[in-house]
């Protein structure tokens, strides 16, 4: 069933590059022509000439891009494979790519690069150190607290690593994971804080041939068990604490209570790994002998060498979980081979950091994220970048923290989420403007549309008009960056959209039943050919995998909606299902209902997001009691921490209304739209605004949904 379909025809709908040949020199941000369309503004940034005599791209203009991408639809095998031979391989593959996007025609499936044997880790780390470049560093790490007051006598972490350093740690934590008995194929939890550990774990269990589970360190103990089961995770890499901000977070403590819950349902897990972030006691950790030894002493017992082991290009690299619009978190899998080049690939286009130029690249996101996977752990070192890894907060100890590491490290390259950038943009100018950030290159944004006011803020103020925002959409499926404008001259940006598609990546627009949809129109967003580090799998269901992604015959669907306009731009109008977006963070409405359906008093629960001034999103919750039972603000406490307990304080809801009934269709079917315009409008809505309210068993509902609105 290995289906080669005949190549594209190259097809960028409404994209003219002659509308974006002239760059202005007079200012950094030239107004090019104004579009009105939904009432956003359409205004163009090129930034100046001199900017990319400074900065000089690897494509000169947008042309060139144009040629490449044109050259990545029609003749995918010969512009990646052209691309991969740039890494090492230890064996060469035979075959560039085979893939199936046609589940009437036999089971989805991608392969990219079969038959080829390589290490991702090895790629990282040996081949540039090989190069001559061990002396560069690779991480600093920037703490939490200015002053390290809190710690006493730390297990020997590192303020900085080199790559050769780097590839040290990495081979002592590979030989660790050894001796614990986990082998090639075999799965590995990390819930570690963001400190250069982390990556570094990560590359140890790519090194062995070991599959890593990174779960974000502000889940909870059950969100972190769930993951672990479902991984069948041998080993957990995990951490005594961290603080963010002023808080303490005792990581152990989750660690430890997640094994036991993992234990009581027949999983065992048999060893742990702790890194001793704080230091003395201050997380109060006690190890279970046999079980738990310190990074550090089983470290310093460890070769500084490990031989790597070779895999197949399709060989698992990583499981990272993923919120869907029904049921439990989705464990997406990917491979080595196709996610290294483009992770790499992506990094190297997008965001055109030079290490031989000093440039030094931030991305403030975790690596419990996709985000942290491909542009801290991989796209970074594949290219030999130095970056800085942030273990605290935007706001700690204030909210000038961000641009005061721009200008202790020279800064050149900054990657953050639209939902930092709204708050900090509310605190005032003054705390950017203080520092100097000349050093800066390169914003990057990502994990929700950003709004042209927070993108004008970030250019104008923190970019002081001078460097080119990538506003870059992608998802954990998609592996790495698949929208996004290149800093190349020509590109003009539009504040609020994510522009044109990377190489290789062919975005469509399809109607409701499937239809592709042609020139400037609304759609679902899918991708109509594989690219090399698409998912391969939902972990343990690939039928859950078809189901979710492959619905129409042809497509990878996307789950967002999206706009494109006249010139070919994208604009991400919103997700189209289920799946609410706050602060950058995917939550799936089906597990905020179910933590809420766990406590005893509930009946039934129905949860939406309405939009939020710096979230981007935040939570409404709709709460049926059982009968007997009644509201109280006490009732409405314990359901939050109750939400905050069972998946993580990010998924605490913001706003419960008591709703004695839901609005449901005469099969009993919740109709959410209804709901959504209801927690948004509030009560000043009028029910004729609510759309077909036919298909009700009871239309009074809604009347008593917007009386009670909260
Ligand atoms: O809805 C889109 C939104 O985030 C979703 C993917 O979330 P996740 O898998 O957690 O990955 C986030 C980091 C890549 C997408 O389906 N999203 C992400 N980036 C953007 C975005 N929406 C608009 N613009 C973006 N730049």
């Amino acid at each position: 069933h290995a289906m080669r379909p005949p190549p594209p025809l190259f097809h960028l709908p409404g994209f003219s590059s002659a509308r974006h040949a002239h760059s202005s020199t007079a200012r950094a941000a030239s107004v090019e022509g104004t579009e009105a369309s939904r009432g956003v503004e359409e205004v163009v940034f090129h930034p100046a000439d001199e900017y990319f005599q400074q900065v000089p791209h690897h494509y000169d203009h947008v042309e060139d891009y144009l040629v490449h991408y044109e050259k990545s639809i029609k003749d995918p095998e010969a512009f990646w494979s052209e691309i991969a031979r740039n890494f090492h391989w230890e064996t060469p593959w035979e075959e560039t790519l085979s893939y199936n996007f046609n589940r009437s025609a036999g089971p989805i499936h991608v392969r990219f690069f079969h038959g080829g044997e390589t290490n991702i880790a090895y790629n990282a780390l040996d081949r540039h150190v090989a190069a001559g470049l061990g002396d560069r560093i690779a991480f600093y790490t920037e703490r939490n607290d200015l002053e390290p007051i809190r710690e006493s006598g730390p297990g020997g972490l590192k303020d900085q690593y080199t790559y050769r350093e780097a590839l040290e740690e990495v081979s002592r934590i590979a030989n660790v994971l050894k001796s614990m008995g986990v082998k090639r194929g075999d799965k590995v939890g990390l819930f570690l804080p963001m400190v250069a550990e982390l990556p570094l774990a990560m590359l140890a269990c790519a090194r062995i041939g070991a599959v890593h589970t990174v779960v974000f360190a502000g889940f909870s103990k059950e969100a972190l068990a769930d993951r672990l089961c479902d991984a069948g995770c041998k080993a957990v890499i995990a951490c005594d604490g961290v603080f963010r901000g002023s808080k303490l977070i005792p990581l152990f403590h989750t660690v430890d209570a997640a094994i036991q819950l993992c234990n009581e349902r027949g999983h065992i897990i048999e060893h742990t790994l702790v890194l001793k972030r704080l230091g003395g006691d201050v997380a109060g950790v006690h190890l279970t002998p046999g079980r738990d030894v310190w990074w550090h002493e089983a470290t310093a017992k460890a070769s500084s060498s490990c031989p790597v082991e070779w895999v197949p290009s399709e060989h698992p690299l990583f499981i990272l979980y993923t919120s869907g619009s029904t049921g439990k978190p989705k464990g997406v899998l990917h491979t080595t081979g196709g996610y290294m080049i483009q992770a790499a690939t992506t990094f190297r286009h997008v965001f055109n950091v030079r290490p031989e130029k000093n440039d030094i690249f931030l991305c403030t996101a975790d690596c419990g994220w996709i985000t942290g996977h491909s542009y801290v752990t991989y796209g970074p070192l594949l290219n030999g970048a130095s970056q800085v890894v942030f273990e605290g907060v935007p706001s700690y100890p204030d909210v000038g923290r961000l641009w005061h590491m721009v200008d202790k490290y020279g800064i050149t390259h900054l990657y953050t989420a639209p939902t930092a950038i709204r708050s900090l943009m509310r605190e005032g100018d003054e705390h950017v403007t203080k520092y100097a950030r000349s050093s800066l290159k390169v914003l990057g944004s990502v994990g929700e549309p950003i709004n042209p006011e927070a993108w004008k803020w970030y250019h104008e103020v923190v970019g002081g008009g001078r460097c080119p925002i990538v506003d870059t959409w992608w998802q954990t499926e998609t592996g790495a960056i698949a929208i996004a404008p290149l800093p190349i001259k020509g590109w003009g940006q539009k504040p609020g959209s994510a522009s044109l598609p990377f190489l290789g990546i062919e975005p469509v627009l399809l109607s409701q039943d499937g239809k592709e949809l042609e020139g400037p129109t609304e759609g679902l967003l899918a991708i109509k050919s594989p690219w090399p580090s698409t998912l391969r799998s939902i972990y343990g269901d690939h039928e859950r995998m078809e189901q979710t992604y492959f619905s129409f015959d042809g497509y990878y669907l996307t789950g967002d909606n999206a706009r494109r306009d006249s010139d070919g731009y994208y604009w991400i109008t919103g997700r189209a299902d289920d799946v609410v977006i706050v602060s950058g963070h995917n939550l799936g409405t089906a597990e905020v209902e179910a933590a809420l359906a766990q406590h005893p008093s509930v009946a039934e629960a129905a949860v939406v997001g309405i939009p939020h001034d710096v979230k981007g999103n935040c939570l409404y919750c709709y709460v049926t009691l059982k009968a007997g039972q009644a509201p109280s603000p006490d009732l409405e406490k314990q359901l939050k921490v109750s939400v905050r307990n069972q998946l993580g304080a990010f998924a605490a809801p913001d706003f419960i209304q008591w709703a004695p009934n839901l609005p449901k269709t005469r099969s009993g079917k919740v109709m959410r739209r209804i709901l959504r315009k209801v927690a948004a409008g509030g009560k000043a809505i009028n029910v004729e605004d609510l759309g077909d309210t036919s298909t009700l068993a009871d239309p009074e509902v809604i009347k008593e949904l917007i009386a009670n609105h909260v």
